[in-house]
């Protein structure tokens, strides 16, 4: 109800609804978040839970379907997306002749764009298991795509065998850690977090591209331009960048100060619907971190030791001094820590969030086509000139 009043106060006041805050735009029954109890839910499941049980073609399989497969689905889910992960000629010659200064996010999406050439049909969207069916095609490409980039190799994972998409996903990445079970279950866990996340802004893409009856290439590839962005998924990136521009735990005060002073926002702090602390979040610190930084693992050095430390001292700290503003860490604050213990380039970081988000974008993409929701075409509240016309002397 406080929502819901908020809404009409913003209308009163505002006679608009800047970034669309707190404004319902679809019926959706993929993922829920209650943001004051720091509760999130992929189709009813507490995402600790799936976390806990689950793997990458558990989740992918619900978050699509609707419900946990039982093990003959999941066998078949997973043989279909390691025999999918093929990409044409044409396209993995276009992916490694791609600039070197383009951002790995742009160069996923506008790869993304380029697997439509194999599919002539993509604007048949009248059937749903032809476009569950694309949906998957599609998760199993974007890892080989982010393979044969960072290899420059066309040949890239041929013949190999893995045991889970997860494991593909890692030897797509570094291919040292993928032959290690225990990295590769900390990436599933990774992955299986970012899997939804209700109306956020690339979601809101995917549906808003999608309701035109676009492609699922011009959507998810519209989906991975707004993640890109540092307020949405880009922020695991600039995180890290922060934490080694921080250097040691002793300085991270006066950074926050100095950005504060600089009206300047904290990377990985922070939340449009979240109250409380992003269990995701909360996950990683909880259940993921201290498991890599605990072992005497040689993944972990005193560089990568001292990054954490920082980022503890900056959790500390900022959840003291934002207390009466609600803000928490959110995902992003702990993700690049456990990204670059993988040895994985920060520049990289926001695609693999996309490899995780890709399969709610395609559940929801999916779910849109199948309430036959109207075209997205919101209203603006216009703040410009009268009607005025040409005047031919002026243009002399
Ligand atoms: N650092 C300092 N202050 C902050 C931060 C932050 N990270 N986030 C919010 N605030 C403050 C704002 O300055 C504002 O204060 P004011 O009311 O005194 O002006 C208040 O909190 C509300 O902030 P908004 O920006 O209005 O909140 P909004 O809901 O629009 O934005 C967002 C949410 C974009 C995530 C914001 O918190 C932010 O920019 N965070 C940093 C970037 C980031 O970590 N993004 C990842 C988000 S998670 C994800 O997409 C996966």
């Amino acid at each position: 109800k406080e929502k819901y009043m908020q809404i009409i106060i913003t209308m009163f006041e505002k006679g608009y609804f800047p970034g669309l805050e707190n404004i319902p735009v679809a019926k959706s029954s993929v993922s829920n978040i209650d943001g004051e109890n720091g509760l999130l839910t992929f189709r009813g499941y507490p995402i600790q839970e799936l976390a806990n049980n689950c793997s990458y073609e558990d989740v992918c399989f619900l978050l699509l379907k609707g419900d946990l497969p039982i093990p003959q689905e999941k066998k078949e889910l997973k043989k279909q997306l390691l025999a999918s992960k093929g990409i044409d000629s044409k396209i993995k010659e276009t992916i490694i002749s791609m600039n070197d200064n383009l951002h790995p996010m742009y160069m996923l999406s506008s790869s993304v764009l380029q697997l439509q050439s194999n599919d002539p049909k993509c604007f048949d969207l009248d059937q749903y298991t032809v476009n569950l069916n694309r949906a998957i095609q599609l998760i199993a490409k974007l890892p080989t795509i982010m393979g044969v980039y960072q290899t420059q190799n066309p040949e890239f994972a041929q013949g190999k065998t893995f045991d889970s998409f997860a494991q593909y996903i890692l030897y797509c990445f570094n291919q040292e850690l993928a032959a290690k079970p225990k990295w590769v279950n900390i990436l599933d866990k990774l992955l299986i977090l970012h899997g939804d996340h209700t109306m956020n802004n690339s979601t809101f893409s995917v549906r808003a591209v999608g309701s035109s009856k676009a492609s699922i290439y011009a959507s998810i590839s519209s989906a991975i331009n707004s993640l890109s962005g540092p307020l949405h998924g880009g922020a695991n990136e600039k995180v890290i960048k922060m934490l080694t521009e921080i250097g040691a735990p002793e300085n991270v005060e006066s950074y926050i100060q100095e950005q504060l002073k600089a009206g300047e926002k904290i990377m990985g702090l922070g939340h449009r619907v979240y109250r409380t602390y992003d269990p995701r979040a909360l996950y990683l610190k909880e259940e993921i971190l201290p498991q890599i930084f605990a072992e005497d693992s040689p993944e972990v050095n005193s560089k990568l030791e001292n990054l954490y430390n920082t980022a503890q001292k900056m959790e500390e700290i900022a959840l003291n001094k934002f207390a009466d503003k609600k803000i928490f860490p959110n995902i992003d604050f702990w993700s690049g820590l456990v990204l670059r213990a993988m040895k994985i380039e920060p520049k990289y970081f926001t695609t693999i969030f996309a490899l995780g988000r890709i399969m709610g974008w395609c559940a929801h993409w999916v779910e849109n086509l199948e309430v036959k929701n109207k075209i997205f075409r919101p209203n603006q509240l216009y703040d410009g000139f009268n009607t005025r016309h040409v005047l031919r002397d002026q243009l002399k």
